[in-house]
């Protein structure tokens, strides 16, 4: 292998004799090896061994604004003066809690978390008390992060879900507890036909329907035409709240997240990743009643980190940027990322790859498949995982960071330069593989 990531295997050794894994988190033990980085800007990183790359990675998600955006570093310094955490209250909460409000449709009341998993274990256990009902009805292919409750069905093979009209609940990890299936229904995403005739079967069972409201953990697949809205009618008409999981399209598909975009309004959603531009912070928003619950209304939540100034501190700077001018920054870094798939998609005619690119522009991820249309994860099951390994590596190699799933996400610091250049590599790796 080349001598390109000499160090970032080398410390790699060195980690593996400490660090469980060598890494910190097993999604980034990829190929061709977890790249250690010590420093960026804008939209590059640098690399221990000294390579530059266009990052569209940015942490899987959390880097809305960029690296060492000049508004976030100033906020950190300030916070750093102050006491980092007091486990008490502050002004920020209020100030973070207000702007989410302006920002987001359903977030009549707001509740701080620290990370996603643990964001969608409190709407859900919110859900359960609102309805006094024990089941989660979420669909395949969806990530809901890594806790027992949800981590089903996300990435299983296909000869393992069943038919779609009988899909089998499956667990995604071993020393997961056996009886947290029995409180998950799976169906595929996109299959209104399927959700109706569930829910007329066990809907008084139902405390929640749970969705990626723009499917980014299985390939950057969309809704179809007023698929959400009519999802939402069917929970309500059955008594079961609707969760929206945003942690990847809020404050990144528009200010006010998907639900903004599509004028569907959940009971519940859940964010993270960009809210903080970077810092660890997570957010349950939605109705008043379901969320007040947990102040006299019997439901136990607790956090040591919730609200903790250092990251409301990076949320507040990030808000203010993607919130101002009426969200025209993220407009345009979609609009970029929208000329991006385009010019994709367009490589790959031109050098004769099927390819299908999906997302919304600021999220977005390749398939290697002859399949023309996906409409659901058992769809990007077909995909060619060849195919895109060599293509995520030929572009590591010169100079263009994705993630290992063949997700890309723009920043706010992506110029059109970052892509004229991503584009020229695109080609050259489409010409080669
Ligand atoms: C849609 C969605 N929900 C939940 C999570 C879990 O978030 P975290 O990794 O911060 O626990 C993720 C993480 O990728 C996600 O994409």
């Amino acid at each position: 292998m080349s001598e390109r990531w000499k160090t970032s295997r080398e410390l790699l050794k060195r980690a593996s004799g400490a660090l469980a894994g060598g890494v910190s988190s097993p999604f980034r033990a990829k190929f061709p090896v977890p790249l250690y980085f010590h420093d960026g800007q804008g939209s590059r990183l640098e690399d221990e061994d000294g390579n530059w790359y266009i990052d569209y990675t940015l942490a899987w998600g959390p880097v809305i604004l960029g690296h060492k955006h000049p508004a976030l570093v100033a906020a950190y310094r300030q916070a750093a003066e102050r006491p980092l955490i007091y486990g008490a209250e502050h002004r920020l909460e209020i100030e973070v809690a207000e702007r989410i409000q302006a920002m987001v449709p359903c977030a009549e009341r707001v509740a701080f978390t620290s990370s996603g998993s643990e964001a969608v274990q409190l709407a859900l256990r919110l859900a359960r008390a609102h309805t006094g009902r024990p089941l989660i009805l979420k669909f395949e292919g969806h990530y809901h992060g890594w806790f027992d409750s949800v981590l089903v069905s996300h990435h299983a093979k296909l000869d393992e879900m069943g038919a779609e009209e009988a899909a089998r609940a499956v667990p995604e990890s071993s020393g997961q507890v056996a009886n947290a299936l029995e409180n998950v229904i799976p169906l595929p995403w996109n299959r209104l036909d399927l959700l109706e005739r569930v829910m007329a079967e066990r809907g008084d069972q139902v405390a929640c329907v749970i969705m990626e409201p723009w499917l980014m953990n299985s390939g950057g697949i969309e809704p179809t035409e007023g698929y959400l809205r009519a999802v939402r009618e069917v929970a309500h008409r059955h008594g079961a709240v609707l969760i929206f999981d945003e942690i990847i399209t809020g404050f990144r598909m528009a200010p006010g997240g998907a639900q903004s975009v599509f004028g569907v309004t959940p009971d519940l959603a859940t964010f993270g990743k960009a809210v903080g531009g970077g810092a660890p912070l997570s957010v349950v928003a939605g109705r008043k009643e379901i969320l007040e619950l947990m102040f006299g209304g019997g439901v136990s939540f607790g956090g040591t980190f919730n609200g903790n100034p250092v990251s409301l501190a990076a949320a507040a700077a990030t808000l203010e940027i993607l919130a101002a001018d009426g969200g025209r920054a993220l407009r345009e870094t979609n609009e970029r990322g929208r000329r991006l798939m385009e010019g994709m998609r367009a490589a790959a005619a031109r050098r004769g790859v099927k390819m299908l690119v999906n997302g919304f522009g600021a999220a977005f991820a390749l398939h290697f498949t002859n399949t023309t249309e996906l409409k659901s994860y058992r769809d990007v099951c077909a995909d060619d995982a060849e195919r895109l390994r060599q293509c995520l590596f030929g572009l590591l190699e010169r100079g263009v960071y994705a993630l290992p799933d063949g997700r890309f996400y723009l920043s706010l610091a992506h110029t059109d330069a970052d892509v004229e250049e991503t584009l020229a590599a695109v080609d050259a790796v489409l010409a080669a593989i």
